[in-house]
């Protein structure tokens, strides 16, 4: 099936786009040694999985959902960070998820007891960490800033220091700090950001305990202008200088020896997740009506508030193929859809040709937090799913209907 076949509204997944990105994300893993996992919650279709899973080390989640989809579709190094889990989760959480992030120490005081025990019948000694706040804001946003004052995502130093003392035990099992501040961030940020981590929690990183360091998410390290060098350097830094320690002899400060008598770096994560599906997707739509009210206005079958949230959230004015700014080009319209929302409106765009009832639209860079954050508000239906292979050969992988409108409804 071609692209101009398919029944709209559609999300298509370009997967050459996404092969490139991967391969771009595989080298940064060999060259520098770290391992990068797909934050799912920005993409998690997970018929791509057996694809990414080849180039990635594995999935992390935000919740016990994601970490079974991980577990059950990807199958390989499966991480989870959530603010809070729920009690009766935990014992299944522990069981599918390799890593698992607390974000205070009274989490890690109530389940890291139940992690480590569970863990350990699995084999894995250095499973449990703490995302930590460094209290370093590089943008602008607070809604994208978990570095912002008044922040609950992290725990900051002061806190740190507290919960070391009041919990002793309970700080005894972690074996790896988290940190998460970026949004659509370049390098120069991330090397901010980690000398500000190392400034203040460099003491803890030092530690025999500590195997690893998970970097977050947020760097856009697919677009064309990263520093993926700069990255690669950091990362290298980072594993030259803090040591894996053994633990099973419990001998602090003796560095762990590799086969080759080399001792071994600590183990570097990365979980980006719009680097993953960057400019990997798109959303086709038709026009339905075109209407007059000082500007034309295109009534289209696709809506913002439905099948796109972010343009709305963030808010940021999706690119759309083969169009300018308003005015750049001879016919202007203002895009919007069926919705009851006034302000469900995409944007205002040129075209080079008056649009007429029937024409396509094609929106990029709608495969990362699209399909996860969709909805049915108004009772409009979700877009198909095809995915498009290297030929341009598109095929459906889902559809919906009014069952699934239904079915979260009661
Ligand atoms: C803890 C954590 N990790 C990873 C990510 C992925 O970030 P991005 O999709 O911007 O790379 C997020 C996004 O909010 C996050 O909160």
């Amino acid at each position: 099936m071609v692209f101009s076949d398919i029944h709209t509204p559609s999300y298509i997944i370009d997967e050459k786009k996404l092969r490139e990105n991967l391969e771009l994300l595989s080298d940064v893993q060999e060259k520098s040694g770290c391992r990068i996992l797909l934050a799912q919650k920005a993409f998690s279709a997970f018929s791509e999985y057996p694809l990414i899973g080849r180039y990635l080390a594995g999935a992390t989640a935000s919740g016990l959902y994601e970490a079974k989809l991980s577990s059950e579709e990807m199958g390989k190094e499966n991480h989870i960070f959530s603010p809070a889990y729920r009690e009766s989760e935990i014992e299944e959480i522990a069981k599918i998820c390799d890593h698992v992030i607390f974000n205070s120490f009274s989490q890690l005081a109530k389940y890291g007891g139940t992690v480590k025990s569970i863990q350990e019948k699995r084999g894995i000694t250095d499973g449990i960490g703490l995302r930590i706040n460094p209290e370093c804001s590089t943008q602008d946003e607070p809604i994208y800033d978990p570095c912002a004052p008044g922040s609950r995502l992290g725990i900051t130093l002061e806190n740190f220091k507290r919960g070391v003392a009041d919990y002793p035990d309970a700080f005894g099992y972690v074996s790896g700090l988290h940190f998460h501040t970026l949004c659509e961030q370049g390098f120069e940020p991330l090397r901010k950001t980690y000398d500000a981590v190392e400034d203040k929690f460099g003491e803890y990183l030092n530690l025999p305990q500590i195997k690893w360091l998970n970097m977050g998410g947020g760097h856009h390290i697919t677009k064309a202008d990263y520093d993926r060098d700069g990255l690669i350097a950091l990362i290298q830094e980072i594993k030259g200088k803090y040591r894996k320690h053994h633990s099973d002899t419990g001998s602090a400060g003796m560095a762990y020896q590799n086969t080759a008598g080399e001792a071994d770096g600590i183990d570097v994560y990365l979980e980006p997740g719009e680097a993953i599906a960057l400019n990997a997707g798109y959303l086709v739509t038709e026009v339905m009506d075109i209407v007059e009210n000082d500007i034309s206005i295109l009534v289209l079958d696709a809506s913002a508030a439905c099948h796109m949230p972010d343009v709305l959230e963030m808010p940021y004015r999706p690119p759309l193929r083969d169009s300018g700014l308003a005015g750049e080009k001879k016919y202007t319209y203002r895009l919007s859809s069926c919705t009851c929302l006034a302000g469900d409106i995409i944007g205002d765009y040129s075209f080079d040709n008056e649009i007429k009832v029937g024409d396509r639209l094609v929106f990029e860079d709608m495969a990362i937090y699209s399909m996860v954050k969709n909805n049915t508000f108004n009772g409009i239906g979700l877009p198909s799913i095809y995915a498009m292979d290297e030929d341009g050969n598109c095929r459906l992988v889902k559809e919906f209907g009014y069952e699934d409108f239904k079915m979260r409804l009661s």
